[in-house]
């Protein structure tokens, strides 16, 4: 199974991702949380990352594609993979499609995660008491606003594209998280069908 989670900051990607790698046995490959690890530990692609991402403006295309290029490869990717923000614009989108159609893999679906953005801010900074290793740079209302902005123009595009390729698959992100799992598992259902068969 090979997924990509699309919405907003907040929207509950990263929730999600890691109740379908259980569910699925697949691994999430989240470039946000692999963009801090790089931070963390001060390499030159976190050098790179740092600012833009407590500004909350995107990375270069060219860093994120490589990441996941690499990261696609490693053995634990190889029963299914589910991507959390990323790709966040229609040029990652078509980076990975040409990078999955060089290594012979196909997408499933894309799921959409579809919330009132009034909802965002209680939740960035409900979550942003409660990250272990203290708060996000960029769990804050300045950067939030520019997320969305950032969202809106980039990658609010992506839901057409998905669309025209009859690949997504839109659940409520505003119902209780469990509720979103249910949406998603049913979403999913076909998918799995047609993989085991
Ligand atoms: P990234 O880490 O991808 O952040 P994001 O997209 O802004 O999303 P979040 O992690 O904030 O939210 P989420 O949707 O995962 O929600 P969560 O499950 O945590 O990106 C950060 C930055 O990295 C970017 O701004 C950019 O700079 C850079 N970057 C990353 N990828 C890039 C790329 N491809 N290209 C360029 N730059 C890139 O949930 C949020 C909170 O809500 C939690 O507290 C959770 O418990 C709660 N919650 C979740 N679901 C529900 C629910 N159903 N009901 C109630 N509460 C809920």
């Amino acid at each position: 199974m090979r997924l990509i989670l699309l919405g907003p900051p907040g929207a509950g990607k990263g929730t999600q991702a890691q109740r379908l790698v259980e569910r699925y046995g697949i691994v999430q490959l989240s470039t946000g949380d692999m963009l801090r690890e790089a931070v963390a530990a001060g390499t030159e692609i976190g050098l790179k990352a740092k600012d833009l991402m407590a500004r909350g403006e995107l990375v270069p295309d060219e860093v994120v594609v490589q990441i996941i290029s690499d990261r696609i490869e490693q053995p634990d990717a190889r029963l299914g993979f589910v991507l959390d923000g990323f790709p966040r614009n229609i040029p990652q989108a078509e980076a990975l499609e040409t990078m999955l159609e060089q290594k012979g893999l196909r997408l499933d679906a894309v799921v959409e995660l579809r919330v009132d953005e009034g909802i965002l801010l209680s939740r960035i900074e409900k979550r942003a008491g409660e990250t272990v290793g203290g708060p996000r740079a960029d769990d804050n209302a300045e950067a939030l606003a520019k997320r969305l902005v950032v969202y809106r123009a980039q990658t609010a595009p992506l839901v057409e594209h998905f669309e025209g390729k009859g690949l997504l698959r839109t659940v409520d992100g505003m119902a209780p998280m469990d509720e979103v799992s249910r949406q998603i598992e049913a979403a999913l259902a076909a998918e799995t069908l047609s993989a085991r068969g």
